[in-house]
């Protein structure tokens, strides 16, 4: 009796286990979507964050590294956000992003570079260099969302 449970309980477990990486795989389309605008959200509330130090308005110079910290992190895989089947559901995101893919990674790429660069700048802690880099990568952001991000509607 007790070695029918074990054996029962332990074939439950392989099963378990066996499952696991399915459900994993099975993200809901609407959650990656989520997710993605909220790590679209974070990058905008970097750069929002960095903006405010470089222009001044507010006091947090010894913050701005890590702002810059968070902008590569969070930026080091855009397309990885944008994968296939995931263009359906309550999203700005045109299919272009799908079926221009060479063009939407460039972007990305392109992003990649200009945070790298304005880190770089910050780093060197000249703030004429900071700003312009700074200029740069908000064009980053502006060129992709122009051809891949639908306007708002309302
Ligand atoms: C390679 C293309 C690309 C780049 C580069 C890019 N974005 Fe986006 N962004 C998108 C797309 C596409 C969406 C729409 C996502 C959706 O609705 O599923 C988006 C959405 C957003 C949103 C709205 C999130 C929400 O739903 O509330 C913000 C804010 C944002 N991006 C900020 C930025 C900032 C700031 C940068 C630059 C530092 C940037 N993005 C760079 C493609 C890009």
């Amino acid at each position: 009796m007790k070695q029918v449970m074990m054996r029962r309980l332990f074939a439950m477990g392989f099963a378990l286990v066996m499952l696991a990486p399915i459900v994993s795989q099975a993200a809901e389309p609407q959650d990656i979507i989520k997710y993605r605008q909220n790590m679209m959200k974070a990058i905008g509330a970097h750069t929002a964050a960095a903006g405010a130090i470089l222009m001044g308005k507010v006091d947090y110079k010894n913050q701005l590294n890590e702002h810059v910290r968070s902008l590569e992190a969070l930026t080091s895989d855009i397309p990885g956000l944008f994968p296939k089947g995931s263009d359906f559901g309550d999203t700005r995101a045109k299919d272009a992003v799908w079926t221009k893919r060479a063009d939407f990674e460039k972007h990305a790429k392109t992003l990649k570079a200009r945070v790298a660069a304005f880190a770089k700048a910050v780093k060197s802690g000249n703030h004429a260099t900071e700003l312009a880099s700074f200029k740069d990568m908000g064009e980053g952001c502006k060129a992709c969302h122009k051809d891949f991000r639908k306007k708002e509607e309302k």
